[in-house]
């Protein structure tokens, strides 16, 4: 459906669940998140009404996030469910990889074909200073998983950071050359809450192509990332530029939080809520906020942080 912009929404972002086995400091504060009560959550039902209230609307393609979605109980069976639904025709995961390795292939036999996984370095203690508790070779080893599973497509998601991975962007790119998959470079988004990271960590996605001198440029595919590639890799090199360079007249998706609110706008503190809602009412309330879905998310830098007042793990990304 078109919101007031003319935009066509075809794309829903479902966090399933905002706890996450790691806590990466531009995403959740070190003690994890308060759990919220039970009875507050969307249910598994209550998630599935709300996929096809959305595909009724014209949505095709849902992604599940988190938090870590993978530590969600019955994941597999809600993909399960959710790939069936009349009108999705792609399921898509982020995930941080690590449960990958139990995982994988039951996601791919429940229907979903495309994996995003985070990783923001390739040194094992660096690994462990940003995800605060995690093991890099948990991730490497949920990326062979994903590879062996058989996913459409397997993106690495790497958070730009100036002064902790700006000196591993070669390193991190030179996976598209070993391995059939994409790397995407993210500049760092100042969220609610998201550490004490100092003006030098923000940095612009032109420092990934000053490195990387050698990227020969794609056409566009209609995602959010500007695409190069590596002389004779076999993926791509993704440039997603939300604070330097913002993307909300292309914006094509809504978003839906695992305590049932849709979210119009990453960076808008607006939220609608669909907890306790018949099938028929949430397609309403997803009507009107689609409609309503702002303009642009007002400006983003060191000094303006994020409008939204929930951190990246309550949000999904
Ligand atoms: P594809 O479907 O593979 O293109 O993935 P995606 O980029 O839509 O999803 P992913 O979960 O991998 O998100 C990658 C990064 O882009 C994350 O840091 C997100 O927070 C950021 N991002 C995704 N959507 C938006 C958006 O609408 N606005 C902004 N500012 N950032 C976004
Ligand atoms: N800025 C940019 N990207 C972020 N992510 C989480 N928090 C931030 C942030 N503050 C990324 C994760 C994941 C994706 C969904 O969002 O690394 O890959
Ligand atoms: Fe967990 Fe992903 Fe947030 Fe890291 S970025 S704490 S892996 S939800």
């Amino acid at each position: 459906m078109l919101d007031q912009y003319g935009r066509n929404i075809t794309y829903l972002r479902l966090s399933v669940t905002e706890l996450c086995n790691l806590r990466c400091r531009y995403c959740m504060p070190e003690d994890g998140v308060c759990k919220k009560r039970h009875e507050d959550m969307l249910t598994e039902e209550e998630m599935l009404s709300a996929i096809r209230a959305c595909a009724s609307l014209g949505i095709r393609k849902l992604r599940i996030t988190g938090g870590e979605p993978l530590v969600k109980p019955n994941l597999v069976s809600l993909c399960a469910q959710a790939s069936q639904v009349e009108g999705i025709e792609e399921l898509c995961l982020t995930t941080n990889g690590v449960l990958l390795p139990a995982l994988a292939k039951p996601l791919h036999e429940a229907g979903a074909r495309r994996l995003n996984i985070s990783l923001d370095t390739l040194d094992e203690e660096k690994f462990r200073y940003i995800t605060r508790i995690g093991k890099l070779a948990d991730v490497l080893r949920g990326i062979d998983a994903a590879l062996e599973a058989g996913f459409e497509k397997i993106k690495i998601n790497a958070v730009l950071i100036g002064g902790f991975n700006d000196n591993e962007i070669a390193d991190l790119a030179a996976l598209t050359k070993r391995l059939p998959i994409d790397v995407r470079f993210i500049e760092l988004m100042p969220m609610y809450d998201s550490g004490d990271f100092g003006p030098e960590a923000f940095i612009p996605y032109t420092k990934v192509t000053e490195a990387l001198p050698e990227l020969e440029p794609l056409p566009a595919d209609g995602s959010v990332a500007r695409l190069y590639r590596l002389p004779g890799a076999q993926g791509n090199i993704g440039l997603i530029s939300p604070v330097s360079a913002h993307f909300c007249k292309e914006c094509n998706r809504i978003r839906i939080t695992c305590d049932g609110k849709i979210k119009p706008c990453l960076h808008s503190p607006d939220e609608l809520s669909l907890k306790g809602l018949s099938e028929d009412e949430m397609r309403e309330q997803l009507r009107s906020a689609i409609f309503c879905k702002p303009q642009w998310h007002g400006e983003l830098s060191y000094t303006a942080r994020s409008r939204a007042k929930r951190n990246m793990n309550q949000i999904g990304g």
